[in-house]
């Protein structure tokens, strides 16, 4: 297993009181595999992926517990240096807003030598060679003439190629993309989500892809996790999941989005808002809006039950519902 994160913990403190983002999330991804991370906005899903990174703002945040274990090696126990050695070069991860991300100063070649002459130690004309390779390799037209001009120079779909490229120029294992192609207009997200679902075959990295958008998934993503109010509440093979939602978060989520073989039907929408995070709510902390909650679900906070049964038999999933028998018949 390539990265196994067990029962993460991260706390904010803030001035309302400690905002509990991750509450014991565990997830896994394998050498070539996707993992899609899924949730509303404020579920936890970029925390937990800069706890795994290394690059959680501390303070405010803290790690209060949990393990991150890239290739049997608990992340968490690293020094700094060792940390930052890592990052980089072991994993990588790819923002959402490539023009903040990228130095607006220095043309995209510089930036992209930069990891060559830091890491590996070349000389500024070899790094630059590689940097035209890569711009290359992530399909940017006429690299050779491009590679000393500016970001703002780029399109926005250009660009966050750029950041690709910067992601995997070192080679790394693990990529985590944080919502990679929100910022761009639909063809070109689903442009650069081929190029991204490509690279990840061929270099067989593992990739974790933290979206909103259950749309994207189906086509890229291997097994999905679900999360909701720093918990993962269902995690799945992606198809199983399509088929036969086993929470009711799933389940809504969804029925929101418009499919074509259900034109014309009212889309659903799923009441209320999650819930601040320095009071998460006791039991189950979907169960305000939860139109399958009952007594218990108020009192009592589920654990993510393995899914088993002719329905859901696959292998490896898990819904914290204490329903999600009835859930995933229904
Ligand atoms: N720097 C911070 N200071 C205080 N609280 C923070 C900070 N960063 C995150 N949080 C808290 O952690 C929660 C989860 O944030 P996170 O960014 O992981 O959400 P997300 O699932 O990535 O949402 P989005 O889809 O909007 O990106 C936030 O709602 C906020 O309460
Ligand atoms: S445990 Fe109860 S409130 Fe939570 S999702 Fe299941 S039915 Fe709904
Ligand atoms: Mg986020």
């Amino acid at each position: 297993m390539l990265l196994d994160v067990r029962d993460l913990h991260v706390e904010f403190h803030t001035r309302d009181g400690v905002a509990r983002a991750v509450n014991g999330v565990s997830y896994h991804v394998d050498a070539g595999e996707t993992l899609a991370v899924l949730g509303e906005s404020g579920s936890g899903k970029s925390v937990t992926a800069q706890a795994v990174m290394g690059i959680l703002d501390t303070p405010p945040g803290r790690i209060t517990g949990g393990e991150v274990l890239f290739e049997g090696r608990d992340l968490l126990t690293l020094k700094r240096e060792e940390r930052r050695r890592v990052r980089g070069a072991e994993m990588a991860m790819i923002f959402q807003d490539a023009l903040s991300s990228l130095n607006p100063v220095l043309t995209v070649g510089d930036q992209l030598g930069e990891m060559f002459v830091v890491h590996r130690g070349m000389s500024r004309k070899d790094a630059r060679a590689e940097a035209v390779e890569l711009m290359d390799r992530v399909r940017i037209p006429a690299a050779r003439e491009r590679v000393g001009q500016y970001p703002h120079q780029f399109s926005g779909g250009m660009r966050q190629r750029i950041m690709i490229a910067m992601a995997l120029a070192l080679r790394p294992k693990l990529i985590i993309a944080d919502e990679p192609t929100t910022a761009l207009d639909v063809t070109v997200q689903a442009q650069v989500m081929d190029l991204l679902a490509e690279l990840r075959r061929e270099y067989h990295m593992g990739l974790i892809l933290i979206t909103h958008d259950l749309g994207v998934v189906a086509d890229v993503a291997d097994r999905i996790a679900v999360m909701y109010a720093g918990r993962i509440v269902e995690s799945a093979p992606v198809l199983d999941l399509y088929k036969a939602p086993a929470h009711p978060y799933t389940r809504g989520l969804l029925d929101s989005i418009p499919r074509l073989d259900h034109k014309g039907r009212e889309l659903y929408a799923i009441k209320g808002l999650p819930p601040g995070l320095t009071r998460i709510p006791p039991g189950c902390a979907f169960h305000p809006r939860c139109p399958a909650a009952r007594d218990e679900c108020r009192t009592d906070e589920p654990a993510l039950y393995e899914v088993t049964g002719p329905e859901g038999a696959a292998a490896g999933r898990g819904s914290a519902c204490h329903f999600w028998r009835e859930c995933l018949h229904g």
